[in-house]
């Protein structure tokens, strides 16, 4: 074994000092030509999103060098991500690991800037190992040695694997010292993962091959250079293509323990994204956490820079993005701070990667008015989760939330719930937690999508190790979502939205993954017509969740730090998704044909127009009796009430032209 390090060692160092002096200066000219083909040409074809673009302009000589400030420890099992920088980093050529319009597909650029690549560093995370610790100071290595498992499993694994782990495991102090646990979910963290009982496992306890295999997803890869440079064998292994491979670190278990830090014997179900994924309709079609997550490039691309002579094979892009465009913003902001080695550029890509994707992804919106008595606006707004595990997903304190804002005819805000404001977070939710609504009549009712952990007391709880029943949990399921699925009770819908009839039900069907609510408002003010705006927004760390950890800001640097960095950030939410809709009084969606009211119209009144569909004529002509155009309406006059007193008394015709036909309605001014 010494000696195959050795040589590993000395052709590593060979080819590190390889990548500044052969080609910084063709790479500078590049960066300067590039960023003005790219803006003119990629921002005309494809609009304003395009993170590879993005990447492109910012100085690549640095982005490179960055790359070089990778891990390039080697262990026994693993080795540092730093060592696959030579192959697998952007090809100064332009030739190797691109996409068919020339943009970088390198694995090492796009997973450098992910929350996964940080996962040991991540400030939030930290900081909330020492809360758990502070809490509970007996069991603080034990659960050092739990959380490692998953965020820095490189560190975690080597320790365990080789024997030295001491007796409480893989510390957070191990953690600081240790270049290949700081390397995060690293390259070899998920290429050496083994073809074993992966379905099953869960809290990070995943079967590392003992003989330097990288596993990947293309057939007969070529291995004349990688093992000889890092030891790592490129391997084709089938698991690479399905969610199996990510379920032992998507799967969170946690033995609860009562206030008084003991054990009650009880298991609880704190991330269940694969299992959410497993009872979901995209197991049966094949869409694996990969075909999201990692989207395939179209056509392939060659998968290393080394040697020259290679041709395309299937190639999933490392894009790793979930919702977490807020803590990618954090560490961007605090990069140097936190030691981290990407690019303020590549948390850009990723970034912006985060929010197309919860913004086209995640879940579609729907507003539209309902029958209702004349004092009362109603409005029944739908939301659909688009992805392929619970919205939102992952770690208890991700929440949505819908604004609904109720605007009259003068602009003005007649009804909201939902609002955020940075002091206050979201008004109208209560101090325990928000309940589930079906119905929202009241401004201090706000819709909450989340999971609520509640400790042996039935306390609303933010301890992890504490968390014994699910409050609430109405976050939304995944189309296909049952409760006949074998894995149901660990993804089970909490008490209230289980009760909700049309909550993963529509047209009595389960499983669509959406949910409806109604907004019953008292129409107090003179207005015929209303606006209804509604935004669903995502919040990835809310304050409220986060203040618990703050308490202990005295006792621990690594909350004192990663609080003032919170403090500092712009915690606005997403807006994943926005709906318009209008409101006429008197409309009833159950009458097919328009209506003019009143009808008769008198002197003093107006006369209006009240739809029965949402589509808008695009031309509203007045008639008189015998069919002469009058005059055109513009839609305001018609719906908001047009002044009667010019016309004489008699029959009079209001024409509707929409886009294929046409309607006339017969009225009389009195
Ligand atoms: C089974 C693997 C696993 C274990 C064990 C684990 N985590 Fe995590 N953790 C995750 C995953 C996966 C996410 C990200 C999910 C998401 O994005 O919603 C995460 C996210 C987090 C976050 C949010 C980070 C952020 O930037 O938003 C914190 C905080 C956290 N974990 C703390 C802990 C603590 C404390 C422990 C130990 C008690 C622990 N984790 C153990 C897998 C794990
Ligand atoms: C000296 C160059 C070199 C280095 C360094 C290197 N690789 Fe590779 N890698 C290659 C080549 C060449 C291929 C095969 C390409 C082909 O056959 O088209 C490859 C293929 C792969 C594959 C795909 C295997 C498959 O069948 O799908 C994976 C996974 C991989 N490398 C991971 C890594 C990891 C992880 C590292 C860092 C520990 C690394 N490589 C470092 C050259 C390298
Ligand atoms: C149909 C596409 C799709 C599939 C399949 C899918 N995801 Fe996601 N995932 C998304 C989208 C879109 C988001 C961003 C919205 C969100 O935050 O939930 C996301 C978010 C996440 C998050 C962040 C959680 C959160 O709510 O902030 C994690 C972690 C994650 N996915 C892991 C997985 C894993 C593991 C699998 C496979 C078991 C998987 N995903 C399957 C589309 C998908
Ligand atoms: C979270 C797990 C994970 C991490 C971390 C990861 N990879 Fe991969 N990698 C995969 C999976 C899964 C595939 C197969 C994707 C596919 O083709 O469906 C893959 C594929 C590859 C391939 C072959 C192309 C392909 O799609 O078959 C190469 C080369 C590669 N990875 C290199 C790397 C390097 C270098 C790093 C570190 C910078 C890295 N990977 C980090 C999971 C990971
Ligand atoms: C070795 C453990 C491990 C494996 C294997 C793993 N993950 Fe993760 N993943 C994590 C951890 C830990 C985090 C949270 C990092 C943090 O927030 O600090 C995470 C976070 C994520 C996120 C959230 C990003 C965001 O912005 O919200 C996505 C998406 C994700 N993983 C997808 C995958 C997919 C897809 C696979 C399988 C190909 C996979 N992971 C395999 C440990 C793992």
């Amino acid at each position: 074994m010494g000696g195959r390090m050795g040589r590993h060692q000395r052709a590593l160092q060979a080819n590190f000092a390889k990548i500044p002096i052969e080609t910084m200066n063709r790479r500078r000219l590049i960066a300067l030509i590039l960023p003005l083909v790219a803006i003119s040409v990629g921002s005309l074809i494809t609009g304003a999103y395009h993170p590879d673009r993005l990447q492109a302009k910012d100085d690549d000589e640095w982005t490179l060098r960055r790359m070089g400030e990778l891990c390039t420890e080697e262990g026994v099992y693993f080795t540092g991500s730093g060592n696959c920088v030579n192959c697998h980093a952007p090809d100064p050529e332009g030739e190797a690991l691109v996409d068919e319009y020339g943009n970088s597909v390198s694995p090492v650029q796009d997973w450098q800037a992910t929350m996964m690549a940080n996962s040991a560093r991540d400030p939030f995370w930290q900081a909330k190992v020492d809360h758990e610790g502070l809490i509970n100071p007996e069991h603080r290595e034990a659960i050092e040695n739990v959380c490692t498992a998953c965020h820095a499993p490189q560190g975690f694994h080597e320790a365990h694997l080789t024997g030295t782990a001491g007796v409480n495991g893989y510390t957070m102090s191990d953690l600081m010292q240790d270049e290949l646990g700081l390397d995060g979910v690293g390259c070899t963290g998920c290429h050496a993962i083994d073809d074993i009982g992966l379905a099953g496992r869960f809290n990070g306890d995943l079967p590392i091959n003992p003989d330097h295999v990288a596993w990947g997803a293309f057939e007969n890869p070529w291995d004349g250079l990688m093992s000889g440079q890092t030891g790592f064998i490129p391997a084709f292994g089938e698991h690479m293509r399905g969610s199996e491979v990510c379920a032992s670190c998507h799967s969170l278990y946690t033995h609860t323990q009562d206030l008084e830090g003991e054990e009650t014997g009880q298991v609880f179900f704190e991330q269940t994204t694969y299992l959410e994924w497993v009872n979901s309709a995209y197991n049966a079609e094949n869409v694996q956490c990969q075909t999201c997550h990692m989207p395939l490039v179209e056509g392939g691309a060659i998968a290393a820079t080394q040697p020259n002579w290679l041709f395309p094979q299937r190639f999933g892009r490392h894009h790793f993005v979930g919702g977490n465009a807020f803590m990618l913003k954090l560490m961007r902001d605090n990069a140097v701070l936190l030691n981290l080695s990407a690019a303020p550029s590549q948390f850009d890509s990723t970034i912006s990667r985060t929010i197309h994707s919860l913004q086209r992804e995640t879940a579609l919106l729907h507003v539209r008015q309902l029958a209702s008595a004349p004092e009362e606006w109603v409005f029944e707004v739908e939301l659909e989760n688009l992805v392929g595990h619970k919205f939102p997903s992952g770690y208890p304190a991700r929440l949505a939330f819908l604004e609904f804002t109720l605007i009259g005819e003068k602009g003005d805000t007649l009804f909201q719930s939902g609002r955020w404001t940075s002091d206050v977070g979201i008004h109208g939710r209560d101090l325990g937690y928000e309940p589930h609504w079906d119905e929202i009549s009241d401004p201090d009712q706000v819709q909450i999508y989340e999971m609520v952990l509640g400790d042996v007391a039935g306390q609303t709880t933010q301890v992890l190790e504490r968390a014994a029943v699910v409050l609430k949990d109405n976050r939304l399921t995944p189309r296909g979502f049952s409760t006949m699925h074998p894995v149901h009770d660990t993804v089970q819908v909490g008490p209230m939205a289980a009760l909700d009839l049309d909550f993963n039900r529509k047209d009595g069907n389960e499983g669509s993954g959406t949910d409806q609510i109604r907004y019953r408002i008292p129409a107090t003010g003179a207005d015929h017509t209303v606006q209804a705006s509604v935004k669903l927004h995502y919040q990835a760390v809310p304050k409220r969740w986060v203040e618990a950890l703050f308490e202990f800001s005295d006792e621990s640097e690594r909350i004192a730090a990663f609080e003032s960095m919170y403090l500092d950030a712009d915690r606005t939410p997403v807006v994943v998704a926005t709906a318009l809709g209008r409101g006429w009084s008197g409309f009833d969606p159950s009458v097919s044909s328009w209506k003019v009211a009143p009808n008769p119209v008198s002197n003093g009144q107006l006369m209006r127009l009240i739809p029965s569909n949402e589509a808008l004529p695009q031309s509203i002509i007045l008639l008189d009796a015998r069919g002469r155009a009058i005059r055109e309406l513009s839609t305001n006059e018609a719906f908001v009430g047009y002044a009667v007193q010019d016309l004489a008394s008699g029959v009079y015709y209001v024409q509707l032209n929409f886009e294929e036909h046409s309607e006339t309605i017969r009225w009389v001014k009195q």
